[in-house]
């Protein structure tokens, strides 16, 4: 098993280039299925998520190559065969759902395994399930498994009663073959999405409205393949302005889309950060003193959850204290004990965390226990006085392309190491 070590206290300098969106690339894969012939996503990072996906098309028949240098994702569905997404992959990445809309669509059945719960709480697909219903799916829950047929799906008009990027793109994915019109209300504007809605476009999907919250579909009989450019990951470009932000360093990070991290850019200008913002750039100096500055999480375009955990590690370097309220997840705090054997000093009470500051950081041996929450164990890292350790890296490599050497390259000290779990350290899977 991996984990990091890291000798904070050392400000990052210097230019980083940032990877393609996993969360983007994810439905990009799946909506594949929806056509017969071969797919090239350019820009798809080299993440572990990408690799579980492109498992689970092969699994259903897919043949499936990707160039890890040249990061073209090429996809060819002509022996697409097995409309089935196991278990074992399933709970292993819950974004595995997304098959479920494109084969009831183009095959009329799929069987898909729930996804069960992920390091911070039950994550319900109850949206996914409702919207294949109200297109006309026969759906049964079978051992663990969504069982969903349809010879061809009716148009209708969806109603989301709230917002959700992977109800959103699932349906979506469903509504672009069925008969008739289908108008989905409350559609999640998160740009994964809006690039997913674009690349449907391109395969020949009628949609209107694209980049709303309306999306009108009028279903079509065929849709064909074509390449497409995955988005710049905008939760990795994120983390790094803050990894800058929080150990005083100047870092240019380039392949940004500026209307996509509007809101993460604003909050680190109200914590005293100079941010400069150029061609597909945007420099980011960190203040001297750090200002306390309140977040609540919100959908697109408010300030996202999955900077929450990375938030807070800034935040317990403030001149004062602040507080974060997620409004997405109640009980995503899986990172916040661990923040604490670091010297933070937190407090949560449901969706809130009350950051005491300024803390001194110290370093010491942390656990990662989901995505979001090792980037933040890794930035608190960064500023901590004396060596941190973050195990269980594996959780890191979902979604961060090789972030240690983009962190050393701005000359963080910062090395993978291998290392043997004698003994299970929690109860955590
Ligand atoms: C996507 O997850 C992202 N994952 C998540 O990023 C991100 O945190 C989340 O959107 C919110 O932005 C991918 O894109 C692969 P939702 P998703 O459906 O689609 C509730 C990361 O770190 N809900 O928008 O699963 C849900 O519990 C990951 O990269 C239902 O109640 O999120 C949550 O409270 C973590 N029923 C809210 O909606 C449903 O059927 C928003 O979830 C679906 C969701």
């Amino acid at each position: 098993m991996d984990k990091f070590v890291i000798q904070g206290g050392r400000p990052l300098n210097g230019t980083v280039a940032a990877s393609g969106s996993k969360n983007a690339s994810l439905p990009l894969m799946a909506a594949a299925l929806l056509a017969r012939g071969t797919f090239t996503i350019h820009h798809t990072p080299d993440l572990q998520d990408v690799h579980t996906l492109a498992n689970l098309l092969r699994i259903i028949g897919c043949r499936v190559q990707y160039d890890p240098v040249g990061k073209d994702m090429l996809i060819n569905t002509e022996n697409v065969h097995h409309f089935e997404a196991p278990y074992e992959l399933v709970k292993k990445m819950r974004a595995s759902i997304y098959v479920l809309g494109p084969l009831l669509a183009r095959y009329g059945e799929a069987r898909v395994s729930l996804p069960g719960g992920c390091a911070w709480g039950p994550r319900p697909v109850d949206l996914h399930i409702e919207g294949m219903k109200q297109l006309g799916a026969d759906i049964d829950l079978d051992g663990g498994y969504i069982v969903a047929r349809k010879d061809r799906l009716i148009g209708n008009r969806i109603k989301f009663p709230i917002s959700s990027v992977g109800a959103t793109g699932n349906v979506l994915m469903a509504a672009v073959l069925a008969r008739g019109e289908s108008v989905l209300e409350n559609a999640a504007i998160e740009p994964e999405i809006v690039a997913l809605t674009q690349f449907l476009a391109a395969m020949g999907a009628k949609i209107d409205g694209i980049g709303t919250r309306k999306l009108t579909v009028q279903g079509v009989d065929h849709l064909y393949p074509t390449h497409f450019d995955n988005l710049p990951d905008r939760i990795e470009i994120g983390t790094f302005m803050i990894a800058a932000a929080m150990t005083r360093g100047d870092v240019t990070i380039t392949n940004v889309i500026h209307e996509q991290i509007e809101a993460i850019s604003e909050h680190l200008i109200r914590a005293g950060c100079t941010i400069e913002k150029g061609d597909r750039r945007i420099r980011v100096k960190g203040p001297e003193t750090i200002s306390p500055v309140n977040v609540i999480t919100d959908v697109f375009p408010g300030f996202p959850t999955d900077m929450q955990a990375q938030w807070i590690a800034f935040m317990t370097q403030a001149s004062g204290p602040s507080s974060i309220v997620d409004q997405i997840y109640f009980d995503r705090w899986k990172h916040v004990p661990e923040l604490e054997r670091l010297n933070a000093k937190l407090r949560t009470d449901g969706n809130m965390c009350k950051i005491d500051a300024p803390a001194t950081l110290k370093g010491a041996q942390v656990m990662s226990t989901d995505l979001r929450a090792s980037a933040s164990l890794i930035l608190a890292g960064l500023a901590a006085k004396g060596t941190t350790e973050v195990l269980r890296v594996y959780h890191l490599d979902r979604g961060y392309e090789k972030l240690e050497l983009k962190l050393a390259s701005l000359g963080a000290e910062i090395t993978r190491e291998k290392y043997e779990e004698f003994v299970k350290l929690d109860t955590e899977e």
